[in-house]
């Protein structure tokens, strides 16, 4: 009798451990393909969708006026969807604003800007009646879009 308990508790003990082990690998294995699973998806995702986004402004940012004379450095326009610089105001309301604010229109601040910020800008790197014209084209834009 001794000897058949003793049998029954050390296959107790054998099917426990090899149950354990079993099952640790089975589980071990689950665990990982969930991760891997869940991991790849979710970077996969991210990358294409900054991917998408990043030529979109790229294009709109690369063919305007207002960035290849780097406003945008210090001015954002929401109106055209134009993400700039916080150093001076958005430039969404400028086309009519800019006559209250600084006492003349567009054209004449951004010929000879009686504010002191805007006029190290235009005495650094004036623009030619050109790009003023296309400038005052993309706020008036901007303005008729709100
Ligand atoms: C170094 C930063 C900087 C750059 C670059 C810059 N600006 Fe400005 N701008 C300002 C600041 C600051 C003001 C606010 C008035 C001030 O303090 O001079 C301003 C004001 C203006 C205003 C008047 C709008 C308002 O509501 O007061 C217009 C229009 C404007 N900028 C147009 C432009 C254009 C066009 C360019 C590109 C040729 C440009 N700015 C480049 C900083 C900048």
């Amino acid at each position: 009798m001794k000897k058949a308990i003793i049998s029954f508790v050390t296959s107790i003990i054998i099917g426990f451990g090899l149950g354990y082990l079993v099952f640790g690998v089975i589980m071990g294995d689950s665990d990982k393909q969930p991760q891997v699973a869940q991991t790849g998806p979710t970077e996969d995702v991210a990358p294409t969708e900054e991917a998408k986004k990043e030529p979109e402004s790229v294009a709109v940012d690369a063919d305007n006026i207002l960035n290849s004379k780097g406003c945008l450095g210090c001015h954002a326009v929401e109106a055209l969807d134009l993400q700039g610089g916080a150093t001076g105001p958005d430039l969404s309301k400028a086309f009519e604003g800019v006559e209250d604010k600084h006492g003349k229109p567009l054209d004449e601040f951004l010929k000879e800007p009686t504010s002191a910020v805007m006029s190290s800008v235009i005495s650094g790197s004036p623009l030619t009646d050109e790009e003023r014209a296309k400038v005052i084209e993309m706020l008036k834009q901007a303005s008729e879009k709100q």
